[in-house]
């Protein structure tokens, strides 16, 4: 794929007096503005890194296509029709998930403002982004997966319903919880395609494209966030501890989310171990153990969170050793029962 033309990020606007259009403090709104080249590099880093695609590459809908295409499409819907049901509903959510996208774009866009290179960051994301629903869409409708209509008004409901994260205008919450949430989009996509894989190759390549994407966005997000640390260390510790231990994904306002979620859990697509491991990675990447020369009430936002993975574990051990097989169904599905 061309990575240049029109596929490349709009040449910078002029930047307008709009000096304080930032959420944060004075003083975090002059840490994210000196940061401006930094998010430029990174952002230049990432477009390097990235290689193009679009969801018509991997689900072609062209008009000049012929019969060859129809029979692909036979096959495929032949394939998904040995799929697990985990593997639905994991689909299910993470399509819903990522249908998400105009409540996200709307907060990177409200906490960081116009006409910087932290806007063109986040029109860049969401241009990427917004393959995922897509081409995801696109594939559970050709395969003919779900009870579409029931997957449409779910994700009604959740545009409908707005989201609000309580990260209460503090702009270093918005990229650590980003940070954290990419890589869990990652894994959950990937997973997905594992569980598919010797079954469905079309829907295992399809997820590995979309999940190649949210990794290339976490190198972002935590390359974005480091630098957060190492200006703000104060602040950015007691941010970053109160989205570790308060995160949820995003799509928590999904209906039936939880029950979903634990389908998830229990098929080894997403849980709590696996949030654990993320923890762990970001810990070590950014070395927040070993940062010094910190006030008092940082290093106790430090201690607290070297303590989180261990705290994790043990929630984990304790869901697993009470754990009996349950029965579950789900809309989606035509409210087939799931035993896991
Ligand atoms: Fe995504
Ligand atoms: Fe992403």
């Amino acid at each position: 794929m061309d990575d240049s033309g029109p596929y490349q990020t709009p040449a910078r606007m002029t930047r307008p007096a709009l000096a304080n259009v930032r959420f944060g403090t004075p003083q975090q709104v002059d840490v994210l503005t000196a940061l401006e080249p930094a998010v430029r590099r990174e952002m230049d880093a990432h477009v390097a890194r990235r290689k193009l695609w679009f969801p018509n590459d991997l689900m072609p809908a062209d008009a000049d296509s012929g019969a060859e295409r129809d029979e692909e499409l036979a096959r495929t819907r032949e394939a998904a029709r040995a799929l697990p049901d985990v593997v639905r509903i994991a689909l299910a959510l993470n399509l819903l998930t990522e249908e998400g996208l105009p409540h996200f774009h709307r907060l990177i866009a409200v906490y960081f403002g116009p006409a910087s290179p932290w806007s063109d960051w986040n029109h860049l994301w969401t241009a990427e982004e917004d393959r995922h629903g897509c081409v995801m869409r696109d594939y559970v409708r050709d395969a003919r997966i779900f009870d579409m209509g029931a997957v449409e008004k779910m994700q009604f409901q959740y545009i409908n319903a707005g989201f609000e994260p309580d990260w209460q205008q503090d702009p270093y919450r918005l990229l650590a919880y980003t940070s954290l949430q990419e890589k869990a989009t990652q894994i959950s996509h990937a997973n997905t395609g594992r569980l598919a894989a010797g079954r469905e190759p079309a829907l295992q390549r399809m997820l590995a494209h979309v999940a190649g994407d949210e990794s290339r966005h976490y190198q972002f997000y935590r390359a974005v966030f480091g630098e957060i640390l190492r200006a703000d260390p104060e602040r950015a510790l007691d941010s970053l501890l109160k989205v570790t231990l308060g995160f949820e994904m995003p799509g928590h306002k999904i209906p039936g989310f939880a029950e979903m979620s634990e389908v998830l859990g229990r098929g080894g697509v997403f849980g709590t171990r696996h949030y654990q491991g993320i923890v762990e990675e970001l810990l070590e990447y950014w070395e927040i153990g070993s940062l010094t020369g910190l006030s008092a009430h940082a290093q106790h936002s430090q201690d607290r969170l070297m303590k989180v993975p261990s705290r994790l574990a043990r929630m984990a051990d304790y869901a697993e050793a009470k754990a009996q097989k349950k029965k579950f169904s789900f809309d989606v599905i035509y409210q087939r029962s799931v035993e896991l």
